[in-house]
């Protein structure tokens, strides 16, 4: 995933293409550039490395202002990262540049195509092919060889173009891969995220698949692929900028953190009215409901692991079959989906490539797609026709945290709502539930009141090669998520695991040099999970229990121990085990010196398959 940024307008220095791209360089940042158009030429500066250092770059230009440009932070997918593979990308006449997020899939057969017509190509990027395309289709009519282009691409793509040819547009295009404009009578934007733009306009335009927006200094117009003006949707984000800030933390992780009682709060505003859980964008109707047999769940990453403890609410709660796979498997398996199915689709950003196919996919077999999306105006929000949102505001850090939090409470709120609609639990249980996950976002706040405790632990930990992180039943998902944290900030080894599975091959693992994180809060698996201590300490392995207060067994058998609050309902104690694992993973990649907003080789979410 990479992101974009572009202006059109009044004069302005490249401070503002700097800053703009600066806000998205969680999307990417082994590369970066920018080009402008100076004296009917264009002026391109890119290269390796992060912005920081193209700036120091530019230096010598601070002084000039610019009506256009655009710029770009990579995250390479096709040619690795240097000087050469880095956007923006030019034609051989040097008339037109192009920055570019997605992937073309069919970028090799039209790059033969082009190197018989005698095109130079500089770089081993799928990008490059977008420009020799419209200079091969240029005949006068800039708009009319991009309409040409788009029809011979295949993949996802958001570019923003700016050319010789038409010096006072910038043109943006979308499909598959987000593009943003934003709008102010002074001059236009687009972008790849809201982040970008938020500090300079709140008017926005969520361009649609297939589209084309021509920016001018003063106006926008848009066209599909067909070339018929469409209507431009202007919207105004809620967003404040404050919220896309680090707000004096270290780190977006950690400012995500603890934000999650805040977003739980905000969650209970959206979704419960009148103690009565309610979602106002859900058009499921009450009897397809009623008769609902079977759920399938798709994800990835962090939102998989969601999905994962949605399972166990749905088939607990609820009495329907749950079916899960990560979007990646769960698109090449041929499940029969049978009628009365739904699929629920979850995603941080919504723009998650192989979650967007799953869904696509489902669709078109005539299941019913509920979102579960953190961003609004998202691919996955515009293509679903069930979203609940989840109201966590712009996460940067690439490792989720709030979001996580958000889609467990929201999976926990929808399975209370199907279980009451198939009048399987009672109303006492249904209000008395409510009571006690209102009860939640304070109960998280106490938790994170330990964070020096949890540090001091982290640091203790951080000398450990590999992890194995376990779990049982509700908190099985727990564990696979705590290893996931860990080991993308921190880049050491951690697996999750059942802990039942420890003696069917894990176990061979443990040694002194082995730590090993072990969730045991008082539930109908508690006395399994001490033995597994046990068996643990009986081979030198190192322990961090995660324990419910004034714990008594599992305390004494282990190293270090964190703990938290024990719930009526302990199936509701994954949304307190999770701000205590993500402080963990955090206070060890701090401990070890880790970048931990940005870590190697990920980026937010990726648009690519
Ligand atoms: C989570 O910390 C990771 N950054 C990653 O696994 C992420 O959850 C996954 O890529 C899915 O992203 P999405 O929720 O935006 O679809």
């Amino acid at each position: 995933m990479c992101g974009i940024f572009g202006y059109i307008g009044e004069e302005r220095p490249l401070q503002l293409w700097l800053d703009g791209l600066s806000r998205l360089e969680y999307r990417g940042y082994d590369s970066c550039g920018v080009a402008t158009i100076k004296n009917d030429f264009i002026f391109i500066k890119k290269q390796q490395g992060k912005i920081l250092d193209l700036r120091t770059n530019l230096k010598n230009l601070s002084l000039e202002k610019f009506n256009i440009g655009i710029a770009h932070t990579r995250w390479a997918t096709h040619g690795k990262p240097n000087n050469l593979n880095a956007h923006p990308h030019i034609d051989c006449g040097k008339k037109i540049a192009i920055v570019h997020n997605g992937i073309i899939e069919n970028y090799l057969l039209l790059k033969e195509m082009l190197l018989a017509e005698r095109h130079k190509f500089l770089s081993q990027t799928d990008t490059e092919v977008i420009t020799h395309l419209i200079e091969k289709f240029y005949q006068g009519n800039l708009l009319g060889a991009i309409l040409k282009c788009v029809k011979e691409l295949k993949g996802s793509f958001a570019i923003a173009i700016i050319s010789t040819y038409q010096p006072k547009q910038l043109i943006g295009i979308r499909k598959g891969s987000p593009l943003i404009l934003g709008l102010t009578d002074k001059g236009q934007f687009l972008a790849s995220d809201i982040p970008a733009i938020l500090p300079l306009t709140k008017k926005v335009v969520y361009l649609e698949d297939e589209q084309i927006a021509i920016l001018e200094k003063d106006k926008v117009n848009i066209f599909d692929f067909e070339g018929r003006p469409n209507r431009v949707n202007i919207e105004r984000i809620n967003i404040k900028e404050e919220q896309a800030l680090k707000k004096g933390f270290p780190h977006f992780m950690l400012k995500e953190i603890f934000e999650q009682p805040e977003v739980l709060d905000k969650t209970f505003l959206l979704y419960l009215k009148k103690e009565k859980i309610h979602f106002p964008q859900l058009n499921l109707k009450e009897s397809f409901l009623k008769n609902l047999k079977n759920i399938f769940i798709t994800a990835c990453g962090t939102a998989y692991h969601a999905g994962y403890l949605g399972k166990y609410f749905l088939e607990k709660y609820c009495g329907v079959n749950v079916y899960i796979d990560v979007a990646s498997e769960f698109r090449y398996r041929n499940f029969n989906l049978p009628n009365r199915s739904l699929l629920i689709s979850i995603s941080q950003s919504g723009e998650t490539a192989d979650t967007l196919f799953a869904t696509r996919d489902a669709k078109s077999k005539k299941i019913k797609v509920l979102s579960i999306c953190n961003m609004l105006g998202s691919s996955l929000a515009k293509i679903s026709d069930n979203l609940i949102l989840t109201p966590a505001g712009p996460e940067i850090g690439v490792a989720s945290t709030k979001a996580y939090t958000a889609q467990i409470l929201v999976l926990i709120l929808f399975s209370l709502y199907l279980a009451k609609i198939k009048n399987i639990i009672s109303e006492k249980f249904y209000q008395d539930a409510i009571v006690e996950l209102k009860a939640i976002p304070n109960l998280i706040r106490e938790i994170l009141g330990q964070s020096k405790k949890i540090k001091s632990i982290a640091d203790k930990f951080s000398k450990f090669g590999c992890f194995l992180f376990l779990g049982r039943g509700i908190n099985y998902p727990s564990a696979l998520e705590g290893a996931l944290k860990l080991k993308e900030i921190s880049y050491i080894p951690a697996e999750g695991y059942p802990a039942g599975e420890m003696k069917h091959g894990p176990i061979a693992l443990i040694d002194e040099y082995r730590a090993v994180v072990c969730i045991a809060v008082y539930d109908n698996l508690y006395e399994k999970m001490v033995s597994n201590i046990q068996e643990i300490k009986a081979r030198n392995g190192k322990v961090l229990a995660i324990l419910n207060y004034q714990d008594i067994q599992a305390s004494k058998l282990s190293d270090e121990a964190i703990y938290i609050p024990r719930l009526k309902n302990q199936d509701f104690s994954p949304l307190l085990i999770a701000p205590v694992l993500q402080l963990f993973a955090y206070y060890v990649a701090k401990n070890l010196g880790k970048e931990i907003d940005q870590p190697r080789n990920l980026a937010k979410s990726v648009t690519v398959e």
